[in-house]
């Protein structure tokens, strides 16, 4: 099914995203390159509604996957287009999840609580080191990387993947 058509049947979840999808700041991302030919709008969008299912169907707090599905990935600046002159381990890689969480805190203060925060900081688990402290969490940390799958196709692209080098050749 298509994004949109799915934002146009599922009412509840609209309400819950509603104030975010609508947001310039969020819709910039549709400018923002992922992986692929995605945009990190879609992705984020892809990876909200299949968390936000996944945690429906098992009664955890599914109206926090939603927003952090949606949000984890709200770093600042299109990581792909430019070069990026940060030490190895301050690459984007490791240092987007913390930029997403100061970004949402910015942006939509009032939508944060402490799963919703734990999503976005803790998603590129195993790579920031910490691991996730909610179910919910563990529900994103897996639908993104299920999500992204496509680039797993060539395993050369895993570097990029996680956000370490744009490019292998
Ligand atoms: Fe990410
Ligand atoms: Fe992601």
């Amino acid at each position: 099914m298509k994004i949109e058509k799915y934002l146009k049947k599922d009412a509840e979840y609209y309400n819950i995203v509603e104030k975010i999808i609508n947001h310039p700041e969020f819709i910039r991302r549709k400018e923002f390159r992922h992986h692929g030919n995605r945009t990190v709008y879609d992705h984020c969008l892809a990876v909200s509604i299949l968390s936000y299912r996944i945690a429906k169907r098992f009664k955890f707090d599914y109206r926090s996957a939603a927003i952090g599905g949606l949000l984890h990935d709200f770093y600042y600046h299109p990581w792909q287009e430019k070069k990026d002159p940060r030490p190895f381990f301050k690459k984007h890689g490791f240092a987007h999840a913390g930029e997403a969480l100061e970004n949402s805190k910015i942006h939509f203060p009032e939508l944060m609580n402490k799963r919703v925060e734990d999503i976005i900081k803790k998603h590129m688990f195993p790579l920031n080191i910490r691991p996730p402290r909610y179910k919910e969490t563990w529900v994103i940390t897996c639908v993104d990387k299920y999500v992204s799958m496509e680039i797993f196709k060539d395993i050369k692209n895993l570097p990029r993947y996680i956000g370490i080098f744009k490019n292998i050749d």
